[in-house]
């Protein structure tokens, strides 16, 4: 059975290259990997941390691209290759464009699409944008879906896509047993001069394109603040290398003594940062499910989420982008014991780190 796995952003290669190497472990199959190169440095981060050569690269990635551009470049550069290689399930991941234009150059090909990472929704197709409708639409497509959790199951089966559906936890969870070490020495420059044993770690991230300019300036101002409020906390900011967040960010928030800006971190320093931090403001989907895991507050960035099942465990709080509202809630658990203690329970809805075995037997039972 010939595997063909396409990906092309970061959260997509962390969450696929634990499945790859699974595939890779079983002769029936032959897994080959094509990047579409959605994302460049910040994929090739991904790629070296688990040792993973691609088959092919698309090296579509343009600066300050276009979702147009993204979309016709993979359906244009992917084809020959789909028709070259003819492979009998395309597995894509998730909710980039790269997910859903290679589920579409896979149907025009007529080859079945497994979904990893499938049956996520907000439930509002304008946020996240555009990821609502690429997730909707890749399910549509997909002859498989591999569900991370009985709620995603749930929702596909309420959009009336019935059959092939296998709750496998999310393969993010795989990824720790490569990434998370208990002696671990970072990597990045400035990582090396924080002091986890004596200060508290807030870990930031965000990028999203709804929230590209007056959201984002708002989220830095807010950061801004609790830095001011807060000498004694560091905050830990890996900085997007798209250029409309860095353009904001650095605007915002450079030269500020207790905030650390850093280039993307490879993904063994952000999963052990993760591990050591105190608490995380971020409006990344997988940061969401990864921070769980360890017991770390999560404050979402963001008006929704889809992924609800760590929100009712109570370990992720959706704030939005108010820099009163962002204030506000991260006061409470910097200032409040008792309110940490209550969202740092380490509860893991994503898994037992067993999704990519369970992808790869679905697929063998396919033969
Ligand atoms: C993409 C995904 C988003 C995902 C995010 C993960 C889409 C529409 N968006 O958003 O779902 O959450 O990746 O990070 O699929 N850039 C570089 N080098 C890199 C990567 C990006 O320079 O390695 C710059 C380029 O100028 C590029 C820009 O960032 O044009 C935006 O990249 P793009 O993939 O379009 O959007 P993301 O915000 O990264
Ligand atoms: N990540 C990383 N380095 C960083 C920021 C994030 O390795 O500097 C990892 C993070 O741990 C998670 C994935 O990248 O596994 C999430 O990517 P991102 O936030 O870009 O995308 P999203 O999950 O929002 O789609």
């Amino acid at each position: 059975m010939k595997v063909f796995a396409v990906f092309g952003t970061r959260p997509e290669a962390v969450k696929m290259c634990p499945l790859v190497l699974e595939l890779k472990k079983h002769k029936e199959i032959e897994c080959l990997v094509c990047l579409t190169g959605q994302h460049r440095e910040m994929l090739s981060q991904v790629m070296e941390t688990f040792g993973i050569k691609a088959d092919y690269n698309l090296d579509i990635m343009r600066n300050r691209q276009t979702l147009t551009t993204v979309t016709t470049d993979i359906l244009e550069r992917l084809e020959p290759v789909l028709y070259r290689e003819m492979p009998n399930v395309v597995l894509v991941h998730g909710d980039t464009t790269t997910s859903y234009a290679a589920a579409l150059a896979a149907f025009y090909r007529q080859i079945p699409v497994g979904h990893v990472e499938a049956g996520l929704r907000s439930g509002d197709i304008y946020s996240p944008f555009p990821e609502e409708m690429n997730r909707l639409m890749t399910d549509r497509i997909a002859t498989y879906h591999y569900a991370p959790t009985e709620q995603n199951r749930r929702n596909l089966l309420s959009e009336g896509i019935a059959g092939n559906i296998y709750v496998t936890g999310n393969t993010v969870i795989d990824a720790f047993s490569y990434t998370v070490k208990k002696n671990y020495i970072f990597q990045n420059a400035k990582l090396k001069h924080v002091s986890f044993w004596k200060r508290r770690i807030v870990l930031v991230t965000a990028h999203r394109r709804e929230n590209l300019g007056q959201p984002l300036i708002s989220i830095c101002q807010g950061i801004k603040r609790l830095s001011r409020e807060y000498p004694d906390v560091d905050f830990v900011y890996p900085v997007h290398l798209n250029p409309a967040v860095r353009e904001a960010v650095y605007a915002v928030i450079d030269n500020i003594p207790n905030i650390f800006l850093t280039e993307p971190l490879n993904v063994p320093d952000m999963h052990n940062l993760i591990s050591r931090c105190y608490l995380i403001m971020t409006d990344s989907g997988g940061l969401q499910e990864e921070a769980p895991a360890f017991g770390k507050p999560v404050l979402v960035l963001r008006t929704e989420t889809e992924r609800p099942e760590a929100v009712t465990a109570g370990t992720v709080k959706v704030v939005g982008v108010d820099e009163a509202a962002i204030y506000q809630e991260a006061k409470k658990l910097l200032d409040n014991p008792d309110a940490y203690r209550q969202m740092a329970q380490a509860i893991n809805p994503y898994g037992d780190g067993h999704a990519s075995e369970r992808i790869a037997e679905a697929l063998l039972a396919l033969k």
